[in-house]
C-alpha cells in the first residue's frame, strides 16, 4: 500500500492512519521521494500494528506490536498495555512493589 498518498488525504480530512501491518514485517513500498518505506515506521501511519498469532510471520502464541513515532499515542498506549496500571504520578509510596 502507498501509505504516502493515503497520508495526504488523511492529511486533507483530518483523519489518522492506522496500519494494519499484521502480515508485513519487512514489507516496504517506495515513496515519491525514492525512499523504502518500511511497514510499521511511522512515517507515513500514526500507528502501525503487527500481530504475532501462530500464523504470522513472527509467532509467539498470541500478542502483538504496536509502533508509532507520536510520544503522546506511545504514552497513551503503555498505559492501555498495562490496563493502566502505572508507577507514574503515584500518591502514594509504599515501596519498590507498589503501583497505582
Ligand atoms: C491483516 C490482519 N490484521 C489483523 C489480524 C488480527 O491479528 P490478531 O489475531 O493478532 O489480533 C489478522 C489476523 O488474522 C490479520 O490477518
Amino acid at each position: 500500500v502507498n501509505l504516502e498518498q493515503f497520508r495526504t488525504l488523511a492529511n486533507e480530512h483530518d483523519l489518522w492512519i492506522i496500519e494494519d501491518a499484521c502480515h508485513a514485517p519487512g514489507g516496504y513500498f517506495t515513496d515519491s521521494k525514492g525512499q523504502k518505506q518500511h511497514c510499521g515506521n511511522g512515517v507515513y501511519a500514526d500507528i502501525g500494528i503487527f500481530s504475532f498469532h501462530p500464523v504470522k510471520h513472527i509467532a509467539c502464541g498470541e500478542g502483538g506490536m504496536v509502533t508509532t513515532n507520536d510520544e503522546a499515542l506511545y504514552n497513551k498506549l503503555s498505559k492501555l498495555r498495562t490496563h493502566g496500571i502505572t508507577k507514574d504520578n503515584m500518591s502514594e509510596n509504599h515501596g519498590g512493589w507498589y503501583y497505582e
